[in-house]
């Protein structure tokens, strides 16, 4: 039986913090790790001198009134208020956003897949499907992925997917889908996320050929965000492509699958690289394996844009040799009818050196919101939704799959029984930290359902 995982750090750094007696300012050593807060003395000390506790009614924002910069509150009720202060504003947010999401993990309720019926299937990849399930409690719809874990186990993407998990847990923003539960069986790994009903944008570019140009802005505008959020979280989300993005059914866009296959290239045992999955939206640096920077989302940004202009990628070949190749080497060409602004703002991106690639510095997405291909744009605006999108998916009703592709929505949505032969020779212990609220272990038929 698997259990909460509280070994796995979550974040670590010195911070500076007031004393609770004296109330001076002290350096510390501190460790977010399972629903705690730790602070030692110094990095490398086994006990810590004090824990604050992230569950339940634990809050934590910005110390308006404290003087010294960059500092913020953690208000345990009944105990004390903690005032720690962080080296920039940039670093007080990110452990306000991660003391945050841990609080919001630990407070989730227990959740199986008993809890949901499931609807149909929406999509299937080599790891696993998703499919719409709705809770039967509420009657809430949600996307369910399930991931096989003897198939990751082979693949070597477990701790790949477990990061995906953590990743998914500590984001919340409007264009980012959000995950809601988290459960495992003996065989499979179960996320329960948001439902966007619109489908992918891979599906309606497919149908269309191209998007106007007024589309693409206000897509890559909410990528850009997402992207933004991800890269303040320390997060490089590597693997932006059509078929991650997701059009809720107000038109509005929703990126998932952090990382599926994020590791595109894995090392045979000859000690050769494949890639797997498709590299037409891969950064030359991340081919290369050159080490790879937040900079590589800016170019799948390019690519995706140039994608969603003119209806095919800017460097593509059947051949995975040939498409390398001109992913490293070909000139960028534009059809004449793709709009000045555009074309500019993807050459930046499209910038093969990360270090000169627009998005590069550590002002990140700032010059690329200062482009002037989004100078019509309030981002404030954009953010709140207050955009107005030109396209809306046509969708009849909440259960409505008329925007998922046909190849998968026709099969029936049921839990279909792994092959017992990969799962024989896969350790559950890879997969002890995945379960943040409840595991289904003791499903019995359940997962022998076809
Ligand atoms: N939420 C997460 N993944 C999804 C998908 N593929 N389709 C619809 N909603 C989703």
């Amino acid at each position: 039986m698997s259990t909460i995982d509280h070994s796995q750090i979550i974040k670590q750094g010195f911070l500076v913090k007031k004393g609770a007696v004296w109330k001076t300012w002290k350096k510390r050593w501190f460790v977010i790790q399972g629903k705690m807060m730790y602070y030692y003395k110094k990095e490398k000390d086994v006990t810590p001198l004090g824990a604050i506790p992230l569950s339940e009614k634990t809050t934590a924002k910005i110390a308006e009134n404290v003087k010294k910069a960059n500092c913020f509150e953690v208000d345990v009720p009944g105990k004390r208020t903690y005032y720690i202060c962080g080296q920039s504003e940039d670093d007080r947010q990110k452990w306000i956003e991660t003391i945050l999401s841990t609080i919001r993990a630990s407070n989730q309720p227990k959740v199986s897949l008993e809890d949901f019926d499931i609807v149909s299937v929406l999509g299937r990849g080599t790891y696993g499907k998703v499919q719409l399930v709705q809770k039967k409690d509420n009657g809430t719809y949600y996307a369910m992925k399930s991931l096989h874990k003897g198939r990751l186990a082979i693949s070597q993407q477990v701790e790949q997917t477990l990061a995906e998990k953590d990743v998914f847990l500590r984001a919340r923003h409007p264009f980012l889908v959000s995950l809601h539960y988290s459960f495992q069986s003996d065989e499979k790994l179960f996320m329960i996320l948001d439902y966007a009903n619109g489908g992918e944008l891979f599906f309606h570019l497919r149908k269309e050929g191209k998007f106007s140009n007024e589309r693409v802005r206000l897509y890559a505008a909410e990528i850009v965000l997402a992207l933004e959020y991800l890269h303040k979280l320390d997060i490089v989300y590597r693997d932006l492509k059509l078929e991650n993005i997701l059009l809720s059914d107000d038109g509005h866009i929703k990126i998932t699958d952090f990382g599926l296959v994020k590791t595109n290239i894995s090392e045979e045992k000859n000690g050769t690289k494949t890639i797997c999955g498709t590299p037409e939206y891969m950064a030359p640096e991340v081919l290369l394996e050159i080490g790879y920077s937040k900079s590589v989302d800016w170019w799948s940004l390019g690519v995706l844009m140039y994608e969603m202009l003119v209806g095919l990628p800017p460097f593509y070949s059947e051949d995975m040799n040939v498409l390398y190749q001109k992913i490293l080497r070909q000139p960028l060409k534009f059809p004449p009818d793709v709009p000045e602004l555009a074309r500019d703002l993807i050459k930046k991106l499209l910038i093969r050196n990360p270090k000169k690639r627009i998005g590069s510095s550590n002002e990140d997405s700032l010059p690329i919101k200062s482009h002037p291909y989004f100078a019509i744009f309030d981002w404030e605006k954009v953010y709140k939704k207050e955009i107005e999108p030109s396209f809306k998916p046509e969708i009849k009703e909440v259960t409505d799959i008329s925007n998922f592709d046909q190849e998968f929505t026709k099969e029936k949505g049921e839990n279909s029984v792994p092959d017992v032969s990969v799962m024989g020779r896969i350790s559950q212990k890879a997969f002890d930290g995945f379960t943040f609220m409840e595991n289904v272990d003791g499903l019995g038929d359940l997962n022998n359902l076809d």
